[in-house]
């Protein structure tokens, strides 16, 4: 597993940093498999897998249930958890109360919160020992607010985007995600931060790049956004479905490959 050290030294060295995200056993043995840096289990999960309209339904319950099942699926990988709405920008006793709970329960590596508006929890969580990610830019939790639409993109906006950003970084902060901003905004932002900038929808030029596995792999989404690329095509399990189902109705499966063939009957006798 990358050590936070690691990943540092990775930006330092202009190694770029993966991330994917991944939300139940297989999908994070798989992202261990392929060898990516870090795993992020997303809060998206309300809408790649739990098939909410948004992030903003997620509970804390459903990032436990998740994050452990990830942790079990890869547990050599540095792995991020989600803290969702509403679970953090309370109280300070309940932000750390949530914030440990779900550090505990997951064995997460670090816990991701959404907003420069928590630089105090950054600090108070840092102190207590749990590792903060921070995530800027386009921020789901806030749909409702901000819409799904480029972030930083006045001069005002991009001034405001480097202040939260290095805030972030003073009061703790061991990595930075960058979503949905201008590529020469992300940039300028990745040369004066020391921690890893992970970007999405942020150009080429931050330390690392994330993308939602079930988006990247085509893996029953609707609709992707203009920064998403799909590696892979797993909407050919479509295809694998409408087979079973044609070969039951026409009896060709089972074959008699999947077939015990033991014969018992003839010792069995029956009462009719
Ligand atoms: O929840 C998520 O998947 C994320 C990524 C978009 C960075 O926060």
């Amino acid at each position: 597993m990358k050590t936070l050290s690691q990943l540092m030294k990775m930006k330092h060295e202009q190694t770029k940093l993966s991330m994917v995200t991944a939300y139940d056993f297989p999908s994070a043995k798989q992202a261990q498999q392929a060898d990516i840096d870090m795993i992020l289990v997303g809060d998206s999960l309300g809408m790649t897998v739990l098939g909410y309209e948004s992030t903003v339904q997620v509970t804390i319950e459903d990032m436990i249930h998740h994050g452990k099942a990830v942790r079990r699926g890869a547990p050599d990988t540095f792995v991020v958890v989600d803290m969702p709405i509403g679970t953090v920008g309370l109280s300070d006793e309940d932000d750390l109360k949530h914030a440990l709970r779900l550090y505990q329960e997951t064995q997460a590596n670090a816990l991701k919160v959404e907003g420069a508006h928590l630089v105090s929890f950054i600090q108070k969580a840092t102190r207590m020992g749990i590792p903060i990610v921070s995530h800027l830019g386009l921020t789901p939790q806030s749909v409702g607010v901000m819409g799904y639409k480029l972030q930083g993109g006045t001069k005002e906006a991009a001034i405001q985007l480097i202040e939260d950003a290095k805030a972030m970084e003073e009061a703790g902060a061991v990595l930075l995600v960058l979503e949905a901003i201008p590529s020469d905004l992300a940039q300028v932002i990745t040369e004066k931060l020391t921690i890893p900038v992970i970007g999405i929808g942020a150009g080429k030029d931050t330390d690392g790049q994330v993308l939602v596995y079930h988006d990247m792999l085509n893996y029953g989404v609707d609709r992707q956004a203009k920064f998403v690329k799909q590696f892979a095509d797993f909407s050919i399990g479509i295809e694998g479905l409408k087979q079973y189902n044609d070969e039951v109705k026409n009896g060709t499966f089972p074959s008699e490959q999947h077939t015990y063939k033991k014969k018992i009957m003839d010792e069995v006798e029956t009462n009719d």
